[in-house]
């Protein structure tokens, strides 16, 4: 049965997810995902210790800086040490819990070097269960790769239809969709080519999702910064990244549209808050309509989880850290950062 969406709902949540210096934690990793990471600071990834590792995390009181957590499914269903469930050491703080609900990406058929990103099937079920659960929003991530001939129009079109597709099906469950279709940074090309790669995938983002019916002031978009390639020479300068990634949403995304949440994408922390903090001076220079914040994942957490190690007598360290990076993250978001603050240890 689809349900009417109740817009105004809609709409107070998103904003309520991007007021003046907050942004959203992303730490809903896949199970294929966190053991990665776990396994870059020798710790194997069990049930437990992933419980042990976002608890630690979701116990710092950060409510000043983080609006909102996107969560994976376990995390969602997960009891704290203390036997309360983990999203309430969350909402007892006022942060809002949210949900990743695409089941990854797959090649696409016919594609060779491209993903689509599949989860379609049983999302309208999984989307009421997940509200049920205290869900408040959803994500759901697109791949799009730079190389040699791609992306080609046919990935870009199949992956802005399943976010179109997700956006519309959350909407109807009054959970409010952010929709992230990342251009990877991986390569050596040019920040000129990511511009005009990114340009092409909004464009088609915003028609799919026109098409689809999603209100807009009820979503938020969680895109790449238009950045040069990670092993490109010669990479172009915060100020620069703050000019064109500023002109390709002028271009592309509604006014309508209540927050821009960056995801870091690989960039190191200190280089995602200082192209952040560029944005934003820029936007607050140049009357940006959106709210322009963030939704990190490995640039909230990559100090915290180096910091931690997988050994309960770091877990102070590492909330300390965490606090910090959040902080910091904060500042850039107002546009507000220095570098200096890098230099202060931890409280
Ligand atoms: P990163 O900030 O590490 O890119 O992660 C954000 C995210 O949620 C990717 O889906």
């Amino acid at each position: 049965m689809t349900q009417p969406k109740d817009i105004k709902t809609l709409s107070e949540t998103a904003q309520a997810l991007v007021p003046p210096a907050k942004g959203i934690l992303a730490a809903d990793e896949s199970s294929g995902t966190i053991q990665r990471r776990f396994q870059s600071i020798g710790v194997e990834s069990t049930e437990e210790s992933r419980r042990d590792y976002r608890e630690t995390l979701f116990r710092v009181p950060a409510s000043d800086y983080i609006s909102g957590v996107i969560l994976f499914d376990e995390t969602l269903r997960q009891r704290a040490s203390d036997g309360a469930p983990v999203v309430d050491l969350l909402t007892r703080q006022g942060i809002m819990p949210g949900i990743k609900v695409d089941a990854g990406g797959k090649p696409l058929a016919g594609a060779p070097g491209e993903m689509v990103t599949e989860g379609l099937d049983g999302l309208r079920e999984r989307l009421a269960e997940y509200a049920q659960l205290g869900a408040r929003f959803t994500k759901w991530r697109a791949v799009i790769t730079i190389g040699l001939g791609i992306p080609t129009p046919y990935c870009i079109d199949a992956n802005a239809h399943a976010l179109a597709r997700f956006a519309a099906l959350s909407q109807e469950a009054n959970l409010v969709p952010i929709v992230e279709p990342e251009v990877l940074m991986d390569g050596g090309h040019s920040i000129d080519r990511c511009l005009e790669v990114t340009l092409a995938t909004l464009r088609e983002v915003f028609y799919q999702l026109g098409r689809h019916r999603v209100a807009t002031e009820g979503m938020l978009l969680k895109p790449n910064m238009v950045v040069s390639g990670a092993s490109a020479a010669g990479r172009a300068s915060p100020q620069e990244v703050a000019e064109k990634t500023l002109s390709c949403f002028m271009e592309t995304v509604p006014a309508a549209v209540p927050g821009i949440v960056f995801l870091s994408g690989g960039q190191g922390d200190v280089e995602a808050s200082v192209n952040l903090d560029a944005i934003n001076r820029l936007a607050a220079a140049s009357g940006a309509p959106w709210q322009l914040s963030f939704s990190f994942g490995r640039s909230l957490q990559s100090a915290a989880l180096r910091a931690w190690g997988g050994r309960p007598e770091n877990v102070e360290r590492a909330q300390r850290v965490f606090l910090q990076r959040a902080m910091q993250t904060s500042a850039a978001r107002r546009g507000a950062y220095a570098p200096e603050m890098e230099q202060t240890a931890p409280a």
